[in-house]
């Protein structure tokens, strides 16, 4: 030991280190949960001397911890559950290379936004991962908006708005209100698809006894989001507010966005990986109910939008939108309105980005970091904490081997889920190591991390 400093914890030696600015080699020390120094390759040792445990990392990619920021463990659809809870989803999030995640607390009718708050931390107390919640408007706002400042001083200054659902839509008039209340304190994320389309489509076709799980897509077409999205975006310029859109699935929302980045800052966009991959032709086969999520999948072009959107920094997020049902809940219902909304992913994200974008598509590895972690925690407040390599920032990292090649299987999933959209498919990457707070939480490949060991992150106001 080198007199004066006490040894390193973690020593990950000669990794190919991979922030949201560059890439190098590099050696990282770890001390206390945090990342204690980062030096040359093989020069760490010489500098603090011996550490308590040394990965060799040659040949491997460390990346900042990654962040899913749309979650929804331990929710309903009706009478039905969400597949797995808190401590599923953020074992399957470890265990896929993310080690913070931001769900939401929404109040059901009749609870109040602190009543909420208590109870949504009290379920994810079981949580084996960082864990931090977005307020959800619902359309009783407005004794919600009066307690802000409560909801502000339980560390929660991330938002989320509807334009469509039972209980949850706002229409113009009542996002700008909201918009503007939180533009003080922090972004405000929102599903944006325009209510009178989707219900119009939705009457239409089930009048006509189109009712397959297909006419969901075609209940939700790329006019609804895109109408919602432009709504939101010229909403968001009066109300000077930080917003994102929500699992942005169409190119004309990637177009606005851009556009709208351009003229000024504030818009941010969040996709999901099956936005990325599937076309709404799947919802055609047998089983294309297992598909239905909203907004629905859309076509290749808008696929193709999508990875453009993400490659010049349009899209600034990938999430999940983690919200999986039991296989049999999402095949019994006879007509698609009454099939539960939602699919899983929170176990594949991160190996399905770097697998489909950096090596099939050349996607630089900046840009995974930027919207797999670096983004999300700079939009919602946690960065430098989170989602970033450097001294004094937590020791949250993923160690991936870029090179070992696999097939992925729902059988492998720890989430609590009975199957996955993903099954078989092939990926290239595969996360080796999981390192949360400077705990070794995914030793080779086996989630090794202690019930309840995830810490609530309280975030401070964050004024737009
Ligand atoms: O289909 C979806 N996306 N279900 C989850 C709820 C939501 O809209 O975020
Ligand atoms: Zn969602």
């Amino acid at each position: 030991m080198k007199p004066g400093l006490p040894p390193l914890d973690l020593l990950i030696r000669g990794a190919l280190l991979a922030t949201d600015s560059g890439v190098y080699e590099a050696d990282t020390g770890v001390r206390a949960g945090r990342i204690a120094l980062i030096a040359g390759p093989g020069e760490a040792r010489a500098l603090v001397g011996e550490a308590t445990r040394i990965i060799d990392a040659r040949g491997l990619v460390a990346l900042p911890g990654a962040i899913d920021s749309h979650i929804h463990p331990e929710g309903q659809w009706g009478s039905v559950s969400i597949s797995g809870d808190f401590a599923t989803a953020t074992g399957a999030a470890l265990i896929g290379g993310t080690t913070t995640v931001i769900s939401f607390c929404e109040p059901v009718p009749g609870e109040t936004a602190i009543e909420c708050i208590t109870s949504r931390k009290k379920q994810a107390a079981k949580a084996v991962a960082d864990y931090a919640f977005h307020f959800a408007f619902t359309e009783d706002y407005g004794p919600q908006l009066q307690c802000l400042d409560r909801i502000v001083e339980e560390g929660i200054t991330s938002f989320k708005a509807f334009t469509c659902y039972g209980g949850l839509t706002l229409d113009r008039g009542e996002l700008l209100e909201v918009m503007t209340a939180v533009r003080g304190a922090g972004v405000l994320m929102i599903h944006a698809e325009a209510v009178d389309v989707l219900e119009a489509a939705a009457r239409r076709l089930v009048a006509a006894g189109q009712v397959s799980p297909y006419h969901h897509a075609v209940s939700r077409p790329n006019l609804a989001e895109h109408l919602a999205v432009r709504d939101a975006i010229l909403l968001q310029k009066e109300a000077r507010a930080g917003i994102c859109i929500a699992h942005a699935s169409t190119r004309q929302a990637v177009e606005e966005a851009r556009e709208a980045q351009r003229q000024a800052g504030g818009v941010y966009v969040e996709t999901c990986p099956h936005y990325l991959h599937f076309t709404d032709e799947v919802m055609r086969k047998d089983a294309g109910a297992l598909f239905v999520m909203s907004p629905p999948l859309r076509s290749g072009a808008d696929i193709e939008a999508l990875w453009q959107g993400i490659s010049d920094g349009t899209v600034t997020i990938i999430s999940t939108d983690h919200c999986p049902y039991p296989k049999a809940a999402k095949l019994t219902p006879k007509e698609f309105p009454a099939i539960p909304n939602g699919v899983g992913g929170i176990q594949t994200r991160f190996t399905f980005m770097y697998s489909e974008g950096c090596v099939k598509r050349g996607l630089a590895l900046e840009r995974l970091v930027a919207v797999a972690g670096s983004n999300p925690a700079k939009v919602f407040g946690l960065y430098p904490m989170k989602g970033c390599l450097e001294p004094g920032s937590d020791a949250d990292i993923v160690l991936l081997d870029p090179k070992q090649t696999w097939t992925f299987t729902a059988r492998d999933l720890v989430s609590g889920e009975d199957h996955s959209i993903y099954e078989g498919m092939d990926f290239t990457g595969r996360v080796r190591f999981t390192i949360s707070r400077g705990e070794v939480v995914v030793d080779e490949g086996v989630l090794t991390a202690a019930s309840g060991r995830g810490r609530f992150l309280p975030r401070k106001r964050r004024p737009v």
